[in-house]
């Protein structure tokens, strides 16, 4: 029987529905994900209260609860981009060199704006607004090492209901002297906006040393403290993306013996680990992070654009070890998880290691969640997680529609929305069930 009694903040979203469960393991693995035809998600406070056929769904609502109609469009779990820098937003699509003359030239500098408040708040806002029309729901940033840029980013996202996560960057030596915090104030600071912010509605503080190379020994020690401290947060950093990097890493921890053992040292490796980019690895290195359970975040716009290198999937997942796919933006080139995945794919490829649309999807929804162990709440649309939820539409340019009058299979038409998608797919992006699309990216200069 309809609940008659229910209250009115209750929608149903209808549209073909895709969600998986697991990483599928093949093109005929259909246990691992649950397509609907004529699906329909009911939305409630903010969370998934019921999935399945339409007609179900419809007959088990209430009869107040609006429906919205998106066949015949594609309804799936919002995207998780699980690194990105919020200060980078002016940096994107600098003609720069490899990593550390970028970082000099042009992203430190911009990073130096963010001491002023207004303009912390500012991006920040740009910054969510840019997500959202990309399909992107939850995020993990690099704000700047000022604390206001963290205040500015939690509050943005807290005005747009996101589940957000990210850190104040912790950088105490090579790089403008402004732009430094010490070892102990990079303690208090993140101490203080962590207990601020994590837990607050859907904020999660992150714990972000930048990397070994802006860090003292004293700077990496107090963020394993923290670390230890905080459990329940996670931690970010930067590692063996570049060669230059990983020389001057190597004369900066004569010791470590290799570069994850900079951080392993400090008691920074677990499974609430993001390690950006993982590209130049040594074979002790995959082990010491699979045996801490530690994540390889893939950064495949970023680690062409800098001319870093070839992420390699295929070694990382049968040496254990969890991957995640994220932007990177600045030194990544797009905001959007479609470009993220086309751009990975051909890094993939050049490696033999074709990775199948099933895949790329799961990988940007499911894979990403599970990654930031939050399947329980995003990266699905199980009743009980959050109604975080993008609507796609694989015929929203002309070259993508004519390209779709040939497509039998979902999987082709994934396929299309990867290689040929961008914003401009992106119908809708509902955030905790409501509509966050500005869709004013291309209007911006009118
Ligand atoms: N390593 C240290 N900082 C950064 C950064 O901001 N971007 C990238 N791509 N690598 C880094
Ligand atoms: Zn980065």
């Amino acid at each position: 029987m309809p609940d008659q009694t229910a209250d009115q903040n209750v929608r149903i979203l209808r549209g073909r529905l895709l969600s998986f469960s697991a990483a599928p393991q093949g093109p005929e693995d259909t246990s691992a994900y649950c397509y609907e035809e004529d699906g329909a998600l009911l939305v409630r406070d903010g969370k998934i209260a019921a999935k399945g056929m339409f007609s179900e769904v419809r007959d088990a609502a209430p009869q107040t609860a609006e429906i919205i109609d998106h066949r015949p469009h594609l309804l799936l779990p919002g995207f998780i981009d699980t690194h990105i820098h919020f200060p980078q937003a002016q940096v994107i699509a600098s003609w720069a060199d490899q990593l550390l003359d970028w970082l000099n030239d042009y992203t430190f500098p911009c990073e130096l704006r963010f001491a002023d408040r207004a303009h912390g708040k500012r991006i920040a806002g740009e910054f969510y607004d840019a997500l959202l029309d990309h399909g992107t729901t939850t995020a993990v940033a690099y704000c700047s090492s000022h604390p206001n840029s963290v205040d500015a980013y939690f509050e943005e996202a807290e005005a747009r209901g996101m589940l957000m996560l990210g850190g104040k960057t912790m950088m105490d030596r090579n790089a403008p002297k402004a732009l430094c915090d010490t070892a102990q104030s990079s303690y208090d600071d993140s101490k203080a906006l962590l207990s601020k912010w994590h837990g607050r509605g859907r904020a999660h503080y992150v714990i972000t040393p930048r990397f070994a190379i802006t860090s003292t020994p004293e700077q990496l020690e107090a963020a394993g403290t923290l670390s230890r401290e905080h459990p329940d947060c996670h931690v970010q950093t930067h590692i063996n993306e570049n060669h230059n990097e990983i020389a001057f890493t190597r004369e900066l921890y004569p010791d470590a013996g290799h570069y994850l053992g900079v951080y392993e040292s400090f008691g920074l490796l677990g499974s609430r680990t993001l390690l950006g980019h993982c590209i130049h690895m040594t074979g002790h290195e995959m082990q010491v992070m699979r045996e801490t359970g530690s994540v390889a975040v893939f950064c495949p716009t970023s680690n062409l654009f800098l001319g870093s290198g070839l992420f390699d999937k295929a070694g990382m997942e049968s040496a254990g070890i969890l991957t995640a796919i994220a932007t990177d933006v600045g030194g990544g080139t797009s905001y959007s998880m479609l470009r993220t995945l086309d751009e990975g794919y051909k890094i993939l490829q050049l490696q033999r290691q074709r990775i199948h649309p099933l895949t790329s999807f799961y990988w940007i929804t499911h894979g990403n969640a599970a990654a930031l162990s939050m399947t329980d709440r995003i990266g699905t649309l199980e009743p009980g997680t959050d109604a975080d939820v993008v609507v796609l539409d694989a015929k929203a340019t002309r070259p993508m529609a004519l390209r779709m009058e040939t497509v039998e299979t979902l999987s082709e038409e994934l396929f299309v929305l990867q290689t040929l998608g961008d914003d401009r797919a992106v119908i809708e992006t509902y955030v905790a069930g409501e509509q966050r699309k500005t869709g004013q990216l291309s209007a911006a200069s009118a």
